[in-house]
């Protein structure tokens, strides 16, 4: 099985309007692949249904799975936007794939939650201005909440990452680089970097030692791909804002 991973489509920014121009933007990227996996900031929350729509006619009957960024949850409260895509098949957070006997895909949005770098500077990030219960809070309640969220991401993907027996391979699909050093600059750490979902991966690769977990992620729009302990990997997709491509191809 051939799969093809992008994220941070960003398609508002080719048209919220024409499904033609959408869907001529992506047809290109999906070519020779079997399944399709979207990191999150595929629109904002107001269009994100229709651009669903879209993706899912430029596919043409070719699979795929998304989690959430926080471009998609512009516009909408934090558990609102979830709610937005609930009931699409596609949508994986908190779900489990079997991808073959012994590869399984596991999705979790992810939210940054200020654990590295200076976290004075989440005020550099827009999310406090369009989240709708991020803007309007102050310093301490704008911390207290991310970290709870990122603290429930972490909850979720330990609850789906339970039982590994009979897995040998884990690929996980989320938004935030759960380790920090994706961006060159430290300075973008604290709104980049969702660690708590890190911690969890960290703990349960090392409780693990024979299953490979390899995390597929966007936000930074900055390739970078490593290797974080002996059994887990890192891929963070390139992006450009409403140019959509594949970051990683893998086979499975
Ligand atoms: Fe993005
Ligand atoms: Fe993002």
């Amino acid at each position: 099985m051939k799969i093809g991973i992008c994220s941070d489509l960003h398609l508002n920014f080719v048209s919220s309007e024409y499904k033609g121009a959408v869907i001529n933007a992506i047809r290109p990227i999906i070519s020779g692949l079997d399944l399709l996996l979207i990191a999150g900031d595929i629109s904002t929350s107001i269009s994100l249904n229709w651009h669903l729509d879209c993706i899912t006619e430029a596919l043409g009957g070719i699979p795929y799975y998304f989690v959430l960024g926080n471009h998609d949850r512009w516009g909408s409260k934090y558990y609102d936007s979830h709610k937005l895509v609930a009931r699409r098949p596609e949508y994986i957070h908190g779900q489990r794939i079997q991808l073959t006997p012994d590869t399984i895909l596991v999705g979790v949005n992810g939210w940054f939650d200020a654990m590295v770098g200076d976290p004075q500077r989440i005020y550099d990030t827009n999310d406090l201005v369009y989240v709708n219960d991020l803007c309007e809070q102050n310093g301490v309640t704008i911390r207290a909440r991310i970290r709870e969220w990122a603290a429930e991401e972490a909850k979720v993907l330990r609850k789906i990452l339970g039982d590994l027996s009979c897995v040998k391979r884990v690929l996980v699909l989320t938004h935030y680089p759960p380790w920090a050093n994706a961006n060159d600059d430290p300075k973008y750490y604290p709104w980049s970097v969702c660690v708590a979902v890190g911690k969890a991966i960290t703990e349960i690769a090392l409780q693990n030692q024979g299953v490979q977990f390899d995390v597929f992620c966007g936000h930074t729009h900055h390739k970078w791909e490593s290797k974080v302990l002996d059994n887990v990997t890192i891929s963070v997709q390139i992006a450009e804002y409403g140019e959509p491509q594949i970051g990683s191809i893998i086979e499975v």
